[in-house]
């Protein structure tokens, strides 16, 4: 964006930095504990920016997990993080091996999609605190679903009105190309059913809810229905929707998983460089 827009009606500094979706926050320390009136002003600011940047922050697990709580309910992760520990709230995303030495992986996460789209009741927000950069790359991009839906033509609104697509973590180790799931994750998590467009439950906006987690259209011909999700998934993805996202070191970031697909690029060299991000997220509400 070239002019950056200040928006005077928080009790801080809030600079909208994307022209998709995204502002920079200032003014803001994270790791203190903080009233009722400025958690409601931020998550006034995230209905209305869908990600939130909180420039020089340095929060440790503890602080964050607090900060967190604030929000909503804690996730808890299945995984344990790259050191097996278990952080079931915490965890660390980081390219590195045993020895805290950088390593090229791949993750998931390289694709589009919202987070835990393949739970009955998926992530509201994500929180990533970054505490180690690569020199270039690495960005996180975000695409915005609720101008993906606006601008439809009118006919593929009416086609997909009322549809539902199924979620899974099968689907997304198919969609992912990554190792296939084996039947105790598909007991763990088994195939959910959400409508194709959701209605944010705080700003009244309609947005696609798609993303690599899906597998096909309830009650369509599984063709068609991989076809629809894969033109859909097009066209949500578009330059003109997605804010790209230049980390700096101690950004945390905050995006409503109900307004946006989000993806990690793995544009610079992982086996020399660490990338490594803190994350917490608190559960939304049944996507309707
Ligand atoms: C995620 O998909 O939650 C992680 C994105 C990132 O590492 O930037």
């Amino acid at each position: 964006m070239n002019n950056v827009a200040q928006d005077t009606s928080y009790p801080f500094v809030l600079n909208r930095v994307g022209e998709a979706a995204g502002a920079e926050i200032l003014g803001v320390d994270l790791s203190q504990p903080f009233d009722d009136d400025l958690r409601d002003a931020i998550v006034r600011a995230l209905v209305a920016n869908h990600i939130l940047v909180f420039r020089d922050q340095d929060l440790t697990s503890e602080q964050q997990m607090a900060m967190t709580e604030r929000f909503g309910t804690l996730e808890r992760h299945l995984l344990h993080d790259v050191k097996g520990h278990e952080t079931p709230q915490v965890h660390v995303i980081a390219n590195v091996d045993e020895n805290n030495n950088p390593i090229k992986r791949t993750y998931g996460s390289f694709h589009w999609h919202t987070d835990k789209s393949y739970h009955e009741i998926p992530s509201f927000a994500t929180f990533l605190h970054a505490r180690e950069l690569p020199p270039d790359g690495g960005q996180t991009e975000f695409a915005n679903m609720h101008l993906a839906y606006e601008t439809l033509d009118d006919a593929t609104k009416k086609q997909i009105e009322g549809l539902k697509a199924i979620h899974s973590w099968e689907a997304n180790r198919r969609n992912t190309g990554s190792k296939p799931a084996t039947p105790e994750e598909i007991k763990l998590r088994p195939p959910v059913v959400h409508p194709l467009v959701r209605t944010h439950p705080d700003n009244g906006r309609k947005a696609l809810y798609i993303g690599i987690h899906t597998d096909c259209i309830e009650g369509m011909d599984r063709e068609e229905g991989i076809a629809l999700l894969k033109r859909l998934y097009d066209h949500a993805t578009e330059r003109r929707f997605v804010y790209p996202h230049s980390w700096r070191l101690g950004d945390l970031v905050m995006w409503d998983n109900r307004s946006l697909l989000h993806r990690v690029l793995h544009n610079y060299d992982m086996s020399q460089h660490r990338r490594v991000m803190h994350r917490s997220v608190v559960i939304g509400t049944r996507p309707e």
